[in-house]
C-alpha cells in the first residue's frame, strides 16, 4: 500500500502547475473546477499550504456575478477543444461559461478540520467562505428562478458526467443544425470508443454557442436553454456543500450564513423526495424543460446518500449497491448494467469512476452502512492495483479507460489508503 500512496504523491508532483493541477497532461492541459476540489484533499497529504492554494487559485476566477467556471484556461495549449476561443467569455483569463458540481466547500471543510496550522486555516477558510456562499447564491438565484430548492444544470458538461445515459431523450432536442465545423482533440489522446460520440459534441457545441450569444448572460441562460435537466446527483454534491459550509460558517461565527445554508439543505433535501423511484429504489433525474422525471437509473441517483438524506433513502440505496454489486465486479458502475445502452467503457455510460466511489462511501460511511462502504472502497484500490490511476474503469473487469496519471484519481487513492 506504501507503494501505491507513493505512485499517487508522484502524479500529483507530475501534474502540478505550482498553483493549480491539471487533471492530466494532453487530454486536460487547464484547471477544471471540481476535479481541483477533490484534488485540494489528496495534496494536503504532501503540502498543507498547496493544498488550499488549489481552491483559492479556482475561487480567484470567479466571475462577478458569483459563479465558478468549469474550466480555467491559464495557458495556451492547442490540444484541447473547445478551447476560449470557442467559448469567448471575455474574461481577463480565459474561463468557460458554465459550472460544474460544487463540491468546493465540502473540499475545504476536510481541509478545515485536518489542518495542522489552525490559525492559517482559519484566516484562509474565513476569505474563502463568503467566494463560496456566492456561489451558491448564484445557483440558487440563477438555475432555479422558482425557488423549487433543486437546480438544474443547463450543459451535460455541467454535471461531470457529460454523456451520461440519462441526457440522451433531454439531448435530443438541442439541435445540431448551423453548429460550424470543427476538429476535436479529445479522441487524438484517448481511444475514441472511451468517449462521447461526433453527434454529442455537436450537441454540446450547440449549447455553447446559444448561449455565448446571449452574451453569457446567466439571467438567461437558464431559460434559453433547450437542456434544463435537475440531477439528484449534482444537487447532492451542492447540498452537501452547503451543509459543510454551514459547519464553517459555525466555527467562524458566520451565524447568519450557517442559517441561510442550513435552510438549503432542508428545502432540498425535501424537494429531492419528489425525484425518488420506488421502480429502481434510488433517485431519478427530472426533464424540467417538459416537466417529467426521467427513467433512467445512473449513479447520478445513488450519489444522493452523499448528502444528508433520510435514513429510509440511505438503507435502500445500501441495499441498491449490494444489488449492483452483484452484477458488475467492480462498483460502482456509473449506469445499471441492466439497461440496454449501458456501455463499461464509454465514459458515463457505465464505467466506475473514483471520485463518485469516495463520495458515496463517505456518505455509506456516515449512515453506519460500513460493509458496503468498504467494498466501494476495496475495489477502487483493487482498479488501481490492476489498472494503474486512469481517469476510469470498466466495472466488468477492471480495465483502464480515457486518460493515464489522473491527478483526482491519484487523491482518491491516498484517501482510500489512509
Ligand atoms: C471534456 O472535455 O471531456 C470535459 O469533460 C468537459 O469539461
Amino acid at each position: 500500500n506504501s507503494d501505491l500512496f507513493d505512485q499517487a504523491v508522484d502524479i500529483l508532483a507530475r501534474n502540478d502547475k505550482g498553483t493549480y493541477t491539471v487533471p492530466t497532461h494532453g487530454l486536460y492541459p487547464f484547471q477544471w473546477n471540481w476535479d481541483s476540489a477533490l484534488s485540494a484533499i489528496g495534496l494536503n497529504y504532501i503540502n498543507e499550504p498547496r493544498a488550499w492554494t488549489e481552491i483559492e487559485t479556482l475561487f480567484s476566477h470567479q466571475w462577478e456575478d458569483g459563479m465558478v467556471p468549469h474550466i480555467i484556461f491559464h495557458q495556451e495549449d492547442d490540444g484541447y477543444f473547445p478551447g476560449p476561443e470557442v467559448w469567448q467569455t471575455g474574461r481577463p483569463v480565459p474561463t468557460s461559461g458554465i459550472t460544474q458540481p460544487p463540491v468546493a466547500a465540502f473540499a475545504l471543510r476536510r481541509l478545515f478540520n485536518r489542518a495542522k496550522d489552525k490559525e492559517a486555516a482559519r484566516t484562509r477558510a474565513a476569505a474563502l467562505l463568503p467566494k463560496i456562499a456566492a456561489w451558491h447564491d448564484w445557483f440558487f438565484a440563477n438555475r432555479d428562478p422558482e425557488q423549487t430548492g433543486l437546480v438544474a444544470i443547463i450543459h451535460p458538461w455541467e454535471s461531470g458526467r457529460d454523456n451520461s445515459i440519462d441526457w440522451d431523450d433531454a439531448f435530443s432536442r438541442v439541435p445540431t443544425e448551423g453548429v460550424g465545423a470543427f476538429t476535436r482533440r479529445d479522441t487524438l489522446h484517448t481511444d475514441p470508443a472511451h468517449r462521447p460520440t461526433q453527434e454529442q459534441y455537436q450537441r454540446y457545441i450547440w449549447l455553447v454557442e446559444r448561449f455565448r450569444s446571449l452574451g453569457w448572460d446567466n439571467s438567461k441562460l437558464h431559460e434559453a436553454s433547450p437542456f434544463r435537466v435537475v440531477d439528484p446527483g449534482f444537487n447532492a454534491i451542492l447540498l452537501r456543500s452547503c451543509a459543510d459550509l454551514a459547519d464553517m460558517a459555525d466555527d467562524l461565527g458566520e451565524t447568519a450564513l450557517a442559517e441561510t445554508s442550513r435552510a438549503r439543505v432542508a428545502k432540498g433535501i425535501a424537494a429531492l423526495e419528489a425525484h425518488w423511484s420506488d421502480k429502481y429504489k434510488q433517485y431519478l433525474c427530472y426533464d424540467r424543460a417538459i416537466g417529467a422525471l426521467i427513467d433512467s437509473p445512473s449513479i447520478g441517483g445513488l450519489l444522493p446518500v452523499f448528502a444528508p438524506i433520510p435514513e429510509e433513502r440511505a438503507t435502500a440505496i445500501a441495499a441498491r449497491l449490494e444489488t449492483l454489486g452483484n452484477r458488475v465486479k467492480y462498483l460502482v458502475p456509473s449506469h445499471d448494467p441492466d439497461v440496454e445502452d449501458f456501455d463499461g467503457r464509454r465514459y458515463w455510460r457505465g464505467p466506475a469512476w473514483l471520485i463518485v466511489n469516495y463520495m458515496i462511501a463517505d456518505g455509506l460511511a456516515r449512515d453506519g452502512y460500513d460493509q458496503v462502504a468498504a467494498r466501494v472502497v476495496s475495489d477502487s484500490v483493487e482498479l488501481i492495483r490492476i489498472g494503474g490511476f486512469a481517469e476510469y474503469f470498466d466495472p466488468m473487469n477492471g480495465a483502464p479507460c480515457g486518460g493515464p496519471h489522473f491527478t483526482w484519481t491519484a487523491a482518491m487513492v491516498m484517501e482510500f489508503l489512509k
